[in-house]
C-alpha cells in the first residue's frame, strides 16, 4: 500500500517527537517517500540530521529560504498524504484559525491531500475546552484526528494524552492512502445549506440548515478521491480548497447550477434543505408597513431530486435527504418512491441531538434494494464517513 507513496511528515514541538523518527523508519522500510517538516520548535526534540538520513531527503522547516514561498504550495500538492505527528497544541491551534508563520503550516494550509493529526499533550491541555473546539474544527476542514492514548505524560502524570504509537499511525495513514483511492476520478455533485426566498431585497424565507452536514460529505467524498461540485446556498462554513463550489441563493438558483451538472456525476447527494416553496412575487422595494401585507402569495419551487430522480440512469447513485417529525419511515421511504432515489438518509427532529444547527446527527439509510442501516448519534464528521461507506457499498452491490 505504501510502495511509492509520497507522505509529508510534520513534526512539531513535543516530546512524543521521538515517535516520529520509529514512524519515518517504518514509512522507508514499507518502500515510501517521505519529506519531513520541522516545526522551530521541534528541533529541540528531534535532530534534522537523524531524520535526514532515515528519509533520505533534507529535512525542511524554513518559511523563508530562496524560493520557499513557492515550495509550500508545491509540497503540499506533492504528497498523497500529510500527517502531522506530533501535533502539539499550539500548532492544532493555528492550523484552526489559519496562522501561517512557519513553513509547517503554511504547507498544512495549502495542502490538497488528505492532512491526518496525531495530537500529543498533557491531559488537561488535551481536556481544555478551546483545544477541543480547535479539534472539532479541523474535522470539519476535514481532517483526520488520531485518538490520543491513556498513559504516563511527559509530566510524570497518568492520563489521556499521549500520542498513538508509530504502528497505529502507520495503520491510519494506509487507511487514508486505500480511502483516496476508492472514489478515485468519479465524478459527485453534492447540495447544501438552506435557500433564501426573497420576499423584497431584505427579508427572505428560509429555515435552520448551516449547510454542515452536506459540506461534510462533499469532504469525504473527496477525500475518498472523488471530484467534487458543491452547490451550496448561504452558509457561513467556509469550504476547504480542492472542491469546486457553486454559491446559490434562492432554490431556483440551486436548481440552476446543478441541472447542468446532474448527467456527468456518477453520485449525487442532495442535503440541502431546499425551499419547498417561494414568495411568489420578489417586490424590488422594500415593503412597507403602510402597505398593509398581510398575505403572502407562494408558489412551488421546482424538486432538484426529483428532476435528477427523473434523468437517473443505472450508472448513477442518487442520494436524498428526510427530516421528519412524525411517520419516520413511512414519510422516508414514501421519499424513496417518489423521488425514484437510490438511498434517503433520515434525519428525525424528534432526536434531541439531532438535526438543524447542531454538530451531531443520528440517521437512519433506507435504500432502494429493500436495506436499512441504523446509525448511533455522532459528530456529522463520522456521520458523512458512515453516508459515503453505504454509497460506496450500494455502488459495489
Ligand atoms: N429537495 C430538492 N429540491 C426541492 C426540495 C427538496 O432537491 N425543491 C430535496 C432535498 O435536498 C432533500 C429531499 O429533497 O434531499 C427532501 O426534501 P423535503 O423538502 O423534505 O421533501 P419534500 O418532498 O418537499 O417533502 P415534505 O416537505 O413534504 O416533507
Amino acid at each position: 500500500m505504501l510502495t511509492g507513496k509520497k507522505i509529508l511528515l510534520g513534526i512539531t514541538g513535543s516530546i512524543a517527537a521521538y515517535k516520529s523518527i520509529v514512524l519515518l523508519r517504518l514509512l522507508i522500510k514499507a518502500g515510501a517517500e517521505v519529506k519531513v517538516i520541522l516545526t522551530p520548535s521541534a528541533a529541540n526534540f528531534v535532530s534534522p540530521l537523524t531524520l535526514s538520513t532515515l528519509s533520505k531527503n533534507q529535512v525542511l522547516s524554513d518559511l523563508y529560504e530562496e524560493n520557499s514561498w513557492a515550495n509550500h504550495v508545491m509540497l503540499g500538492r506533492w504528497a498523497d498524504v500529510f500527517i502531522i505527528a506530533p501535533a502539539s497544541c499550539n500548532t492544532i491551534s493555528k492550523m484552526a484559525c489559519g496562522q501561517c508563520d512557519n513553513l509547517l503550516l503554511a504547507v498544512y494550509l495549502s495542502a490538497t491531500c488528505p492532512v491526518i493529526l496525531a495530537p500529543a499533550m498533557d491531559e488537561d491541555m488535551w481536556k481544555h475546552p478551546s483545544i477541543i473546539d480547535n479539534l472539532n474544527r479541523l474535522k470539519t476542514f476535514g481532517n483526520e484526528i488520531i485518538p490520543v492514548t491513556n498513559g504516563e505524560l511527559a509530566s510524570g502524570l497518568f492520563g489521556d494524552g499521549r500520542m498513538a504509537e508509530p504502528e497505529v499511525l502507520l495503520q491510519h495513514l494506509e487507511n487514508a492512502l486505500r480511502k483516496t483511492q476508492e472514489l478515485k476520478g468519479i465524478n459527485a455533485l453534492v447540495t447544501a445549506g438552506p435557500t433564501q426566498e426573497n420576499l423584497d431585497p431584505v427579508r427572505y424565507i428560509s429555515n435552520r440548515s448551516s449547510g454542515k452536514m452536506g459540506i461534510l460529505i462533499a469532504l469525504e467524498l473527496q477525500s475518498r478521491g472523488a471530484n467534487v461540485q458543491l452547490v451550496l446556498g448561504p452558509s457561513t462554513i467556509e469550504v476547504k480548497a480542492g472542491i469546486v463550489v457553486t454559491n446559490v441563493v434562492t432554490a431556483e438558483d440551486m436548481y440552476k447550477a446543478c441541472e447542468p451538472l446532474i448527467n456527468d456525476a456518477s453520485i449525487i447527494v442532495m442535503a440541502a434543505a431546499v425551499a419547498d416553496y417561494a414568495p411568489e412575487i420578489s417586490a424590488s422595494q422594500k415593503i412597507k408597513k403602510s402597505e398593509d401585507v398581510t398575505t403572502l402569495n407562494l408558489k412551488q419551487t421546482k424538486d432538484i431530486l426529483k428532476t435528477a430522480g427523473t434523468l437517473k440512469t443505472d450508472q448513477q447513485v442518487l442520494v436524498g435527504f428526510a427530516l421528519e417529525t412524525e411517520n419516520e419511515k413511512a414519510n422516508a421511504l414514501k421519499k424513496l418512491s417518489s423521488k425514484n432515489a437510490d438511498m434517503i438518509v433520515l434525519n428525525s427532529l424528534n432526536e434531541e441531538k439531532a438535526g438543524f444547527e447542531k454538530h451531531t446527527n443520528t440517521i437512519t439509510i433506507f435504500d432502494k434494494k429493500g436495506s436499512e442501516f441504523h446509525f448511533d448519534n455522532k459528530p456529522k464528521s463520522e456521520v458523512a464517513k458512515d453516508i459515503v461507506n453505504c454509497i460506496i457499498q450500494y455502488r459495489h452491490e
